[in-house]
């Protein structure tokens, strides 16, 4: 934990960040998205409150940040929730005197979910916004008001691909992160200059809760398949969203607001026609 880039505000008071979906792999504690953000950020000097619903995976990342010198603390809650997401707000002003960061990184995944417009169950999309959008909302509504009093800060909010390209049969999940880049530019007009919002959009990352019960062989062989069609011939690794997250929470980014970041190795620009 060498690289302290961001340890002191403007106030020159040590920076405090929240990614929520910070959980590690929940089967062997493997690579997460909001794991590996969480982890970078503790490098940068940021004291991190890492949120999940998942408990032992979520204790898992602050665990690895304290391991490696860092400062973190591990809130099992559900950023549904408002009193929950008031409770880790209120926790960042008690242990830690304030907020400069937050990171949404949640997202749901159900079979009923994966379905288009016609077939999808009015409750699935309702629970799917709920989680993807809503968890997102609410997170910002309840932190802005700290991170305005801790002197601004930063919000990075993690979109996908699928919020410019629709994936088959993936309609609210889609639905969710065009709403995300919106809400991404809404707060970006509403809070600057005090507070700068961006998001993310990842392709296709290799992750722990995505591998399930594949064996070691199909997932080679699944890899490689996604490989294929992207130009990098290679799939994206979580600390290569993390990197990205990073610099758009520091003052290296300083004139960047309201943006969705492409991190997909080309994939959303190519075309595949050949002549
Ligand atoms: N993995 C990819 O290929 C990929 C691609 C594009 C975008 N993303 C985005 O990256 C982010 C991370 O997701 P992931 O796909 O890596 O999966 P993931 O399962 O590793 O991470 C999602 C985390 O959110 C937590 N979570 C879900 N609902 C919650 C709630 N209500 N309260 C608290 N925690 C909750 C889960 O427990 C999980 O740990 C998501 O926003 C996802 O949409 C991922």
């Amino acid at each position: 934990m060498k690289d302290q880039t961001n340890k002191k505000d403007k106030k020159g008071n040590t920076r405090v960040a929240v990614v929520t979906g910070g959980a590690m792999g929940y089967k062997t504690g493997g690579p997460s998205i909001g794991g590996a953000v969480a982890i970078q950020l503790a490098k940068d000097g940021y004291k991190v409150i890492v949120v999940d619903r998942l408990k032992q995976a979520g204790q898992r990342t602050a665990e690895i940040i304290k391991e490696k010198g860092g400062e973190a603390l591990f809130l099992g809650l559900n950023v549904t929730k408002t009193d929950h997401v008031q409770k880790i707000v209120s926790t960042a002003q008690e242990k830690y005197g304030g907020l400069n960061c937050v990171v949404n990184c949640v997202a749901r995944y159900s079979a009923g979910m994966a379905k288009n417009v016609a077939e999808i169950v009015e409750d699935e999309w309702q629970k799917t916004l709920d989680v993807n959008l809503g968890g997102y909302f609410k997170m910002c509504k309840y932190a802005i008001p700290l991170m305005l009093k801790s002197g601004g800060g930063t919000i990075v909010n993690i979109s996908s691909g699928a919020s410019f390209q629709s994936l088959p049969n993936f309609s609210v999940y889609s639905v969710s992160k065009g709403a995300i880049d919106a809400l991404t530019r809404s707060m970006a007009v509403d809070f600057a200059p005090k507070i700068r919002a961006n998001s993310v959009c990842p392709g296709f990352v290799r992750i722990e809760n995505s591998e399930r019960n594949r064996t070691p062989e199909e997932l080679k062989a699944w890899y490689q398949s996604i490989a294929e069609g992207y130009p990098m011939r290679r799939v994206c690794e979580v600390e290569e969203i993390a990197n990205v997250v990073a610099f758009l929470a520091s003052d290296k980014s300083s004139y960047i607001n309201g943006q969705s970041i492409h991190v997909d190795g080309g994939y959303g620009i190519a075309d595949s026609h050949q002549f």
